[in-house]
């Protein structure tokens, strides 16, 4: 992906406002300090959805949902980062730096242009074409569907689109880049789709980005002809219907996965909008990822048959290493010599949606397949579906959807399985209040100034170095002072900045806990209340730097370095000890 500079991004979020961004999109209500709504993410009917003004940062206390305000255009309109970006830019009349937006988008302008010129000649044919408009009356496609899918209709000639687009050379080289000529040996160019029935594929934003077309006449080979891979097409990072599915619907719950353009059709015209499809290969990593950024539950429909199997495995393959908490995939196989199209159109609506009800969770078909030539009761078999299992456990994410998927291998092989520390407690460690010698409270000392500083991250201006803090043996000290730094460093962050600036590290998970933390005392007699910690922890400091070099003296003979520091620390201490006395 094309790099935006981290200033860039700052200075967008500097302009936007959250509360305004958000506002646009659900209703929001006062509540004090923050604004408060029901959750966009996840279904509730008291508002846990809460926007801060002050942090310009979103939190739900229901569902965990939080982020920035580019971070809510990603997820509320799922938008690619770049894309959200540069919504973002628009909106705030900003321009995104020149190099990256060239890269991402330079010479891509033209070819977006030629497939939309092209969609609309192939649409404006079909209205033309009885014997295309023939053919789908007789797969019993309506109007409407017809023009929700723009499909239409490529001439049966070698140089209709050719005549229509091509005028020139650099036209012409257009039409070849985008995959929609062909060149014979002899160099001569034609159309590449020829009498067929063209389905344009759209990217995530809605732009046509390639065509599949299917033969109207029977016995023509092949019956579909989709576009090449172009510099816009990747068929394993694409999925057609998917542009249309979000439009359709403004809180997308599932995505159901289809094998063929017309199951696609065939499902929306009965009213299951939620249907895509893969282009005529397995389900990629990819495609996997774009679903469940969608959506948190997906619906993966094969054949019944072994070909369907193997399909269905290949999606499972795909499908372990994206399962985060929350995502759940289902399968549905279909009778052998059924397609999605033929079920809906032979049983409705109703009864694909009761099928759909019936589908087999992920985990069976995992295990299920996993062991389809195995006995179980023996011991061999067992050891066997152990060994077999472990690979594929191992890759998903850590969380309770592996813990669960561990215990049921451990129940089918009689082996206990030997992850040591669940995944949570992982998170947890980061800087977690652990409870020393000190007790609690001087940890939770740490992390309420953290807190405090996350959330009114101004807080940092008050305090100039040293930080003396920085080296207290004791979870998160370092990166208060770490925090402190980089705020001084960008004076005009917020809290969801300094989140970002987070993103990606152990860290990350705790700072945005406490980001929403309940601190008692007003915001207001936070800088008094965040000086007097790190004075105290300052205090705890020297006290440390004081003691390990009395330790050290019992064990050895201090250097003439560390008999100074030793003697310095003492000295500050008792000067403090003093000045506490008198105040
Ligand atoms: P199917 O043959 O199952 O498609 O192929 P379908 O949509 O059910 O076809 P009809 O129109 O009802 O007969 C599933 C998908 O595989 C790809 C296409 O993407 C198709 O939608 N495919 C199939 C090809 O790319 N080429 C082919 O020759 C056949
Ligand atoms: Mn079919």
């Amino acid at each position: 992906m094309a790099r935006i500079p981290d200033a860039f991004i700052d200075e967008l979020l500097a302009r936007t406002d959250i509360v305004a961004l958000i506002g646009e999109r659900i209703e929001l209500k006062r509540a004090g300090r923050e604004f408060h709504a029901r959750c966009p993410f996840h279904d509730e009917r008291t508002p846990s959805f809460t926007v801060s003004p002050t942090k310009q940062f979103y939190h739900c206390f229901g569902c965990a949902a939080h982020g920035t305000a580019l971070k809510f255009l990603m997820e509320y309109e799922r938008l690619e980062f770049l894309d959200a970006v540069e919504d973002l830019a628009q909106r705030a009349g900003l321009t995104v730096p020149r190099e990256t937006h060239a890269r991402h988008t330079q010479g891509f302008d033209d070819l977006y242009a030629v497939l939309a010129a092209a969609a609309k000649f192939y649409s404006n044919r079909l209205d033309l074409d009885p014997k295309a408009l023939a053919y789908l009356k007789a797969r019993d496609v309506d109007e409407p569907t017809r023009r929700a899918f723009a499909l239409g209709y490529a001439p049966d000639a070698w140089d209709a689109l050719k005549g229509e687009l091509g005028g020139d050379e650099r036209r012409l080289r257009l039409l070849d880049r985008v995959g929609l000529i062909s060149r014979s040996d002899n160099g001569h160019v034609f159309d590449k789709f020829r009498d067929r029935l063209m389905f344009p594929i759209e990217d995530r934003r809605g732009r046509v980005i390639a065509f599949g077309g299917r033969v109207v006449v029977p016995g023509v080979e092949p019956k579909y002809l989709n576009s090449p891979e172009t510099p816009l097409f990747h068929k394993g990072r694409e999925l057609f219907g998917l542009h249309r599915a979000r439009q359709a619907q403004s809180r997308l719950e599932r995505l159901i996965v289809v094998e063929g353009y017309m199951d696609v059709v065939a499902l929306v015209q009965s009213g299951i909008t939620q249907a895509v499809a893969t282009l005529g290969t397995a389900v990629t990593a990819e495609q996997v990822e774009l679903l469940f950024r969608s959506v948190q539950d997906v619906y993966f429909c094969f054949d019944g048959d072994r070909a369907g199997r193997g399909a269905a495995w290949r999606a499972v393959e795909n499908t372990l290493p994206r399962m985060r908490d929350g995502r759940q995939a289902h399968f549905l196989f279909l009778p052998e010599g059924d397609d999605p199209d033929s079920i809906v159109r032979g049983e409705g609506a109703a009864a694909f949606e009761a099928r759909l009800r019936e589908a087999t969770p992920l985990s069976r078909v995992f295990f299920d397949e996993l062991g389809r030539d195995i006995n179980l009761e023996t011991l061999e078999g067992r050891a066997r579906l152990a060994e077999r299992a472990k690979p594929f456990l191992e890759r998903i994410p850590d969380g309770a959807f592996r813990d669960l998927m561990r215990e049921r291998a451990s129940e089918l092989t009689g082996l206990r399985s030997k992850s040591a520390v669940p995944a949570s407690d992982i998170q947890r460690a980061s800087f977690a209040p652990v409870r020393r010698k000190a007790g609690g409270v001087t940890t939770s000392l740490v992390r309420k100034a953290i807190a405090m500083l996350v959330q009114q991250p101004s807080l940092a201006l008050d305090v100039a170095p040293p930080y003396r803090f920085a080296i207290l043996k004791q979870p998160g000290a370092g990166l208060l002072s770490e925090l402190i730094q980089h705020v001084r460093a960008h004076p005009d962050l917020h809290t969801g900045q300094l989140l970002d600036h987070w993103d990606g590290r152990d860290e990350h998970p705790s700072l945005v806990k406490v980001a929403s933390m309940q601190i008692t005392a007003t915001p207001e007699t936070w800088s008094i209340e965040f000086l007097e910690a790190l004075e105290k922890l300052d205090r705890q400091t020297l006290d440390q730097q004081i003691n390990d070099l009395l330790a050290a003296q019992k064990e050895r003979e201090l250097t003439p370095e560390e008999g100074r520091s030793l003697w310095r620390a003492l000295e500050e201490r008792s000067n403090a000890d003093l000045a506490g006395q008198r105040a």
